[in-house]
C-alpha cells in the first residue's frame, strides 16, 4: 500500500506535496519521491522516509505549481533510490506515481525492450509509464487517451497519477483496486490515496470509482471517464471526519482497520499466484529452488508469536497435503538448542516485520548448517527477506497495529499455496481436489466479509466477559493454532490472562480451572472431529464453564450446550483458520476497548522485536 499525492493550482506545489506525503506515511515508508514541472521535469527521490527525502531536495529548484509525490510500500524491487517513485519514461517527458501491482508487467516489459526501451529499476511502475509513452507515440493520441489505452492492457491493481513535462497545465489520474480521491479547491485540485493530505485545504472531494480516470486541468476544469471511454460525472462530497480518522480509514483504531482489511489483504496476497480454473499455483521463490525443495527430507518452520502460530498451521497443511515431515520451532529456542540441521532441510522463516532478532538468528544457524532458507515476510527488502535464499512476500500492506491480524491471515494464505504447490509437485493431491481448494480459497475474502458482519454480536459478548480474569481457548486440528492465536490476541491487548489449548488436552489438567467464572472459547467448526468437540463442550458445561462457541452456520448440537453461539460461513477444513480467527480478533479488540486499553500500542509491546 503506497501513498500518492498530486497538486495543480496557483500555490507552491512542493510544500503541499511534502506535507501530504507525511500524512500518508502510515501507508508505506520505505522510500519517497516528488516530481515537479518547472520549465522542465525536476525529480527528487530517495530510499527512506519523507524526512530523508527532504534532506536531498535542492531548494533552488522547487518553485512549481504542479507536481506529484509518492511514499512507497515496496511490492516489486528493493526499497532503494532507483526503485523509488516517481518513475520517468524513456523520453523524459512523462512521470508516474503508482499504488498497486501490475501482474503482467514482465510480458509488457519484454515487448517494450524489443521496441528499444531500457529500464533502470526493478519496478512494474517504470514499465507502465513506458507503456503509456509507447501507446501515445504509436497511436499518435493525447496523453489521457494513451493512459486509458495502456490501462486496458494491464492486469492488476493501480492508482496512478501521470505528469507530462510538456504540458504543465494537466494531471491524469486513474484507479483500479486502489483508492484515489480528488480534492476540489478554488481553481486548484489535490489528488491523494485518501483525504488526509486534502482535508486541510478543502472539504469538497470526488472519489474516483473502479476503472475510471480523471483529466485535471489548471483552468479549474476536470473530466472523469471510464476506461471504456464513457463520460462520467460524480457528486461532490463534503469531508466530515477528522484527519486522524482518515488515516485509519474511518475506523477508530489501526487494529480494527486491519481486521477489516483482511479480505483485501488476502486477495492481494493471492493475486497473480494462483488460478483455480486452470489449477495452477505460481510462487516465484519456490520455483527457483523447486528441485531442492521437492527433495527436502524435512521442513522446519521457525518464527515468533503470531507468526509461530501461522507456522503451526503450516505444519498441518504441509504434512496433510504434501506428506513431508514438518517441525515448528520457536526461533528463540531453536537458535540455542544446538539443533540437528542438514542440507536436506528446508527452513521456512515467517515474519511480518522481517526484523525479529530471534528469527534472524535462527536463520543464521540454519544457513551455517547448509539448510535452504525460505522467507515469508510482509516487508519487502527486510533483513529476514534479504537473509533468505528464496521467499514470498505476503503483500498485506503496512500493519500498524502492534497486534498482528492481517499479517496472520496473509501468512496462512501464502503457506496454503506453498503446501498446495508442494503437493502438486509430489503428486500427493489430485488435480480435482487442488482446484476445489483453490476455488474455495478464492471465496475466502467474501466469507471473511460475511464473518465481519458478526461484529455487533461479538461486541455484545465482549461486554459480558470484559471483566473476566482468565480465558481458555480450545480447538482441535487446524483450529488448535487458532485457539493459541485467539488467546494471544486477548492477552496482548486487554491484559487478561488467556491460554490456548488442544481441546482434548483439557482433561489432562486444565479442566481443573473450569468454574462459573471461566469463559471458554471453543473453535468448533471441525467436521472430522465434531463429535469429540461436542464431548469437550459437554465436559466444560458440566463444570459450569461459560461457553462461547464458534460454529458453522446451522450447527445444532453445540447450540444446545453453549452460552453464546457465533455462526461463521462453512469452508474447507484446511482453510478454516482464515475464518475462525476473525471473531477472536474482534472479541479481543472489543474487550480491550471496553477495558480502556490502548489497542494499537499495548503496554510493554513493540511492533517489531529487534532485540533478544
Ligand atoms: C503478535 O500480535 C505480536 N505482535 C507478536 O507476537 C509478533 O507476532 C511477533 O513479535 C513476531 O513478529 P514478526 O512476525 O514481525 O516476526
Amino acid at each position: 500500500m503506497c501513498g500518492i499525492v498530486g497538486y495543480i493550482g496557483n500555490k507552491e506545489a512542493f510544500p503541499i506535496l511534502i506535507k501530504g506525503l507525511k500524512r500518508l506515511e502510515y501507508r508505506g515508508y520505505d522510500s519517497a519521491g516528488i516530481a515537479l514541472i518547472n520549465g522542465g521535469m525536476t525529480v527528487f527521490k530517495k530510499a527512506g522516509k519523507v524526512s530523508d527525502l527532504e534532506k536531498i531536495v535542492d531548494h533552488n529548484h522547487i518553485t512549481a505549481n504542479i507536481g506529484i509525490g509518492h511514499t512507497r510500500w515496496a511490492t516489486h524491487g528493493e526499497p532503494n533510490d532507483v526503485n523509488a517513485h516517481p518513475h520517468i519514461s524513456q523520453s523524459g517527458d512523462l512521470a508516474i506515481i503508482h499504488n498497486g501491482i501490475i501482474e503482467n508487467y514482465s510480458s509488457i516489459k519484454a515487448e517494450l525492450k524489443k521496441r528499444g526501451y531500457t529500464f533502470h529499476s526493478d519496478t512494474d511502475t517504470e514499465v507502465l509509464v513506458n507503456l503509456i509513452e509507447e501507446v501515445q507515440k504509436t497511436e499518435k493520441t493525447t496523453l489521457d487517451n494513451a493512459v486509458r489505452i495502456a490501462l486496458n492492457e494491464v492486469v492488476g491493481a493501480y492508482a496512478i497519477v501521470v505528469l507530462n513535462r510538456n504540458n504543465p497545465d494537466q494531471l491524469i489520474a486513474a484507479r483500479k483496486g486502489s483508492p484515489l480521491v480528488i480534492g476540489i479547491g478554488d481553481n486548484e485540485f489535490y489528488i491523494a490515496s485518501d483525504a488526509s493530505p486534502i482535508i486541510e485545504y478543502t472539504q469538497n472531494v470526488v472519489y474516483l470509482d473502479e476503472q475510471e480516470y480523471a483529466v485535471i486541468n489548471r483552468n479549474g476544469q476536470y473530466s472523469i471517464r471510464t476506461l471504456g471511454n464513457v463520460e462520467k460525472s460524480h457528486e461532490i462530497k463534503k469531508l466530515e471526519f477528522s484527519l486522524e480518522l482518515i488515516e485509519k480509514g474511518g475506523f477508530e483504531h489501526f487494529m480494527l482497520k486491519e481486521i477489516y482489511e483482511q479480505p483485501k489483504a488476502i486477495e492481494d496476497s493471492l493475486r497473480g499466484r494462483m488460478n483455480a480454473s486452470k489449477g495452477w499455483i505460481k510462487l516465484g521463490g519456490l520455483n527457483e529452488y523447486i528441485t531442492r525443495i521437492d527433495n527436502a527430507e524435512r521442513f522446519i518452520i521457525t518464527a515468533c508469536g503470531t507468526s509461530w502460530h501461522s507456522g503451526l498451521i503450516g505444519e498441518y497443511l504441509i504434512e496433510d497435503l504434501a506428506r513431508v515431515p514438518v517441525e515448528v520451532e520457536y526461533a528463540s529456542e531453536f537458535r540455542y538448542r544446538n539443533p540437528i540441521i542438514s542440507d536436506k532441510d528446508v527452513v521456512i522463516a515467517i515474519s511480518q516485520s522481517g526484523e525479529t532478532a530471534d528469527t534472524l538468528a535462527a536463520i543464521d544457524i540454519a544457513k551455517d548448517r547448509q539448510a535452504l532458507i525460505y522467507g515469508v515476510c510482509n516487508v519487502i527488502g527486510s533483513s529476514i527477506a534479504r537473509a533468505s535464499h528464496a521467499g514470498s512476500y505476503t503483500h498485506a500492506g503496512p500493519e500498524i497495529g502492534v497486534a498482528s491480524t492481517k499479517a496472520f491471515s496473509t501468512q496462512i494464505s501464502l503457506i496454503t499455496l506453498i503446501a498446495l504447490q508442494l503437493a502438486t509437485v509430489k503428486g500427493t493431491l489430485p488435480t480435482s481436489k487442488l482446484r476445489e481448494i483453490l476455488y474455495e480459497l478464492e471465496n475466502i475474502p467474501k466469507k471473511i466479509e460475511e464473518t465481519l458482519l458478526l461484529d455487533a454480536q461479538i461486541k455484545e459478548i465482549a461486554a459480558i466477559y470484559k471483566d473476566a480474569t482468565n480465558f481458555l481457548y480450545l480447538g482441535r486440528g487446524y483450529n488448535f493454532p487458532v485457539a493459541l492465536e485467539g488467546a494471544l490476541k486477548l492477552k496482548e491487548i486487554s491484559y487478561i490472562h488467556a491460554e490456548g489449548y488442544p481441546a482434548a488436552e483439557m482433561k489432562h489438567g486444565p479442566i481443573a480451572l473450569i468454574d462459573e467464572n471461566m469463559p471458554v472459547v471453543f473453535l468448533a467448526t471441525n467436521k472430522s472431529a465434531y463429535e469429540k468437540i461436542v464431548s469437550n463442550v459437554q465436559e466444560v458445561k458440566a463444570r459450569k464453564g461459560k461457553i462461547i462457541a464458534v460454529v458453522h452456520k446451522g450447527d445444532t448440537q453445540i447450540r444446545e450446550l453453549a452460552d453464546h453461539i457465533i455462526e461463521v460461513p462453512e469452508t474447507e477444513e484446511i482453510l478454516s483458520p482464515l475464518i475462525t480467527i476473525v471473531p477472536l480478533q474482534l472479541l479481543a479488540y472489543h474487550i480491550a476497548i471496553m477495558r480502556g486499553c490502548n489497542v494499537d500500542q499495548p503496554r510493554n509491546l513493540a511492533k517489531s522485536v529487534t532485540v533478544e
